[in-house]
C-alpha cells in the first residue's frame, strides 16, 4: 500500500464516517483470532484490553486506523522501538486480518475518574477544541482517526506530547495543529477526562 495513499487518506473527515457515527450498538461480528493476535496481547491485553500504562487498548479501534499504523509500523516509518522488528516480512493481507480482528472487539470500558475537577476542565477542552469533528463526540474513533476514549491516561498524555512537538515520521501532522498552543497542563486535563470517558453506551 502506498504511504502517499496512506498519508492521502489521513486528511480531514469523511463523509462516510457520519454515517458510522449514527450506527448502531456495538454488533461487530469477532472474527477468529489470527495465530499472530497472541503476540500482541502480551503487551496490548488480552482481549487487546491494555493493563500497560504506557501501551494502547487496540479493542475497538478503527480498522482502518490499526491497518494504516501496522502498515507505517512495519515499514518502520513510525518508529515503535517496542515493536521494532516484529512485523519485519508479515505480508499485507496478516495486517488487514489483526486489524479486522481488534476493531472487532469491544472497546475497553472506562474507570470512574479519580479528579472531578481535572476531568470538567478537560471535558470543557475537549468540547471547546472540537477534538469531537474527527475523533467523534463519543471519541470512539473514525476511519484513520483512533479511538482515544478509556485508553490509559500516561499513553493518552505521552501521545499527545509526542504529536504537538515532535509528530515525527509517520505521524500525521493534523493533530500538532488540533493541539497548538495548548500547555502540558492541558493535555493533563485533557488525558484525565479521555481516559475516564465512557461514552454513553452503545455510541462508539
Ligand atoms: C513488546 C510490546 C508490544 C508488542 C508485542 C506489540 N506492541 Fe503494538 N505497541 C506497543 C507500544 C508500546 C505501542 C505505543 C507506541 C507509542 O506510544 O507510540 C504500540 C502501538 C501499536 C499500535 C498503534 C496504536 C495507537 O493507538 O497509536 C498498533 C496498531 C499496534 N501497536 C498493534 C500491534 C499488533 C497488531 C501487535 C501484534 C502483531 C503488536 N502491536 C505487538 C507495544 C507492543
Ligand atoms: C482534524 C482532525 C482531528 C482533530 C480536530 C483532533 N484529532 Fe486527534 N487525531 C487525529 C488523527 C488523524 C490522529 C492519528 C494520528 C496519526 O495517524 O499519526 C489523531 C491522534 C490522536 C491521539 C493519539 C491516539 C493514538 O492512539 O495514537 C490522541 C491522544 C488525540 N488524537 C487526541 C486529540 C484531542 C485531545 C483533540 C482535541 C484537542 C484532537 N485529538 C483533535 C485527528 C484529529
Amino acid at each position: 500500500m502506498p504511504v502517499e495513499r496512506l498519508r492521502a487518506t489521513a486528511r480531514g473527515v469523511v463523509a462516510a464516517a457520519l454515517l458510522a457515527a449514527a450506527g448502531a450498538a456495538w454488533a461487530q461480528a469477532v472474527p477468529p483470532a489470527p495465530a499472530r493476535a497472541a503476540a500482541c496481547m502480551a503487551c496490548h491485553g488480552a482481549e487487546g484490553r491494555s493493563r500497560d500504562p504506557q501501551v494502547p487498548s487496540l479493542a475497538g479501534q478503527p480498522r482502518t486506523f490499526v491497518e494504516n499504523q501496522l502498515v507505517l509500523i512495519r515499514e518502520g516509518l513510525r518508529p515503535v522501538p517496542a515493536m521494532q522488528g516484529l512485523l519485519d516480512g508479515v505480508p499485507d493481507a496478516e495486517l488487514v486480518a489483526l486489524a479486522q480482528y481488534f476493531a472487532a472487539l469491544p472497546p475497553p470500558p472506562a474507570a470512574a475518574a479519580t479528579d472531578g475537577a481535572a476531568y470538567q476542565r478537560g471535558q470543557a477542552l475537549a468540547s471547546r477544541m472540537l477534538c469531537g469533528t474527527c475523533h467523534l463526540p463519543g471519541y470512539g474513533g473514525q476511519q484513520q482517526v483512533p479511538r482515544i476514549a478509556a485508553q490509559p491516561e500516561p499513553f493518552l498524555l505521552a501521545s499527545m506530547k509526542q504529536l504537538r512537538d515532535r509528530p515525527g515520521p509517520g505521524r500525521d501532522t493534523i493533530m500538532a495543529a488540533a493541539l497548538h498552543g495548548l500547555k502540558d497542563a492541558d493535555l493533563a486535563d485533557l488525558a484525565h477526562f479521555l481516559a475516564h470517558f465512557q461514552p454513553p453506551s452503545p455510541a462508539r
